[in-house]
């Protein structure tokens, strides 16, 4: 029997069939169940785009608004598990606390079967509506302030900046980071969104699948590009000085590689970072451009020329970091945010994998030893 082809990364081997996201990345076209995510970034709102993700369709007024309701309705977590929380070293990265946070509201559902669709429903709602108020809570613990109840008067992206810093957004700014959920909330199958449906496959419990999630969206290589990115900025120094530092890096080694550009999939400049730069120039109009900004702004046009052949341009993450510093933003909560985001599409994809679900199990090329004899501790040299 000839061995089957083995494509480290299982790259271009499709993992499952999906009717929740689609991408031209030769066009810049990234669609949630057919409409476009610039669309959806500028008309609707992180709950309404939840709701099309789960669904499939945009929802009733009368929908998004039960939907919603139920959302407010499940933002607030059990106080054993703010102890918990409590009890977490303020050193840890939110992103392990938040996965084992994540875990621990489990173990207060109602149920650890999947086996009823209403069940898994409010397991839906109970995560998306809780997500932000774990995230907030090790935040504030960390810094030595009080856990904030949520508010249920505001909506989901103003009451998650709420809880973390204890003060209402402006509605510009409440727009910049419900917009930032709309764009990262779904993305095809990357990594993240792989482990939910591997974790879900097995029919373990919601709250596992999520965890696993969290745990794969913590590694560099997935959630974290933008952090990168930001840090390159600032060590560039300024607009000015970007054609001398990229002079340099380049000279040193002509595949020097930028952070923040560049992407398997998309072979032109990302549509989620074109909202997302949009949106800067929206609360940057508020206030002055920030030099880090312009920094960015700089490399993108020298960039181009350099690298647009190669199909390299900005990513979501170029300039996403440089937005949630000027909010004043944590850089270790780049990814957490982005994980509040990601929950609607992980667990839009948890749904559709219990539909005609199959266990995950792939194949392997074995190339190890067979039929080693014991040799006995005492006889081995
Ligand atoms: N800056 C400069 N050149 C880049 C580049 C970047 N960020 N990303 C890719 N290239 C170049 C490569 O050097 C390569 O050039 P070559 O054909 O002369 O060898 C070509 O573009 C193809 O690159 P490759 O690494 O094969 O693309 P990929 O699809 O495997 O990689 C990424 C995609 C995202 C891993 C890669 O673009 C990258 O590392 N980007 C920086 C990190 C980042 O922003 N990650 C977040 C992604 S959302």
């Amino acid at each position: 029997m000839s061995e089957p082809e083995f494509r480290p990364g299982l790259e271009d081997v499709p993992a499952a069939k999906s009717a929740i996201s689609f991408i031209d990345g030769k066009n810049a076209r990234l669609e949630y169940r057919g409409l476009p995510v610039d669309v959806l970034a500028r008309e609707s709102c992180f709950e309404e785009t939840s709701w099309l993700l789960l669904k499939g369709t945009l929802p009733s007024q009368r929908e998004l608004a039960d939907f919603d309701h139920a959302l407010r309705q499940n933002r607030s977590i059990h106080f054993r598990l703010k102890d918990l929380i409590r009890c977490m070293p303020a050193s840890g990265h939110p992103m392990d606390a938040l996965q084992a946070a994540v875990a621990a509201l489990g173990m207060y559902a109602p149920t650890r079967s999947v086996k009823d669709p209403e069940a898994n429903w409010q397991a839906v709602i109970r995560l998306l509506g809780a997500v932000p108020t774990l995230v907030a809570a090790f935040h504030r613990v960390r810094r030595g302030e009080e856990i904030l109840e949520p508010r249920a008067d505001l909506d989901y992206a103003a009451n998650f900046l709420y809880m973390l810093f204890g003060q209402e957004p402006t509605p510009a700014v409440r727009k910049v980071i419900d917009a930032a959920l709309i764009v990262h909330s779904e993305h095809t199958m990357n990594a993240s969104t792989f482990t939910a449906r591997v974790t879900g496959s097995a029919l373990a419990n919601p709250y596992a699948v999520i965890a696993a999630a969290v745990g794969t969206l913590s590694g560099p290589l997935h959630g974290g590009a933008n952090e990168e990115a930001l840090n390159q900025f600032e060590s560039i120094g300024g607009p000015d000085k970007v054609k001398a530092w990229l002079d340099a890096h380049l000279a040193a080694d002509p595949k020097f590689k930028i952070m923040g550009m560049g992407h398997r999939v998309y072979k032109v400049k990302d549509p989620r970072a074109n909202v997302v730069q949009e949106l800067a120039e929206h609360v940057f109009a508020e206030s002055s451009k920030p030099k880090l900004y312009e920094t960015a702004q700089e490399l993108e046009k020298l960039a181009e020329g350099i690298y647009g052949v190669k199909g390299v341009y900005p990513n979501v993450d170029f300039y996403s970091g440089v937005v949630y510093q000027a909010l004043g933003i944590p850089t270790d909560l780049f990814t957490p945010i982005f994980a509040v985001a990601r929950t609607a599409g992980w667990l839009s994809h948890w749904l559709e994998q219990l539909q005609g679900n199959r266990i995950f199990r792939p194949e392997q090329i074995f190339v190890g030893t067979t039929g080693v004899e014991y040799v006995p501790l005492g006889k081995r040299p």
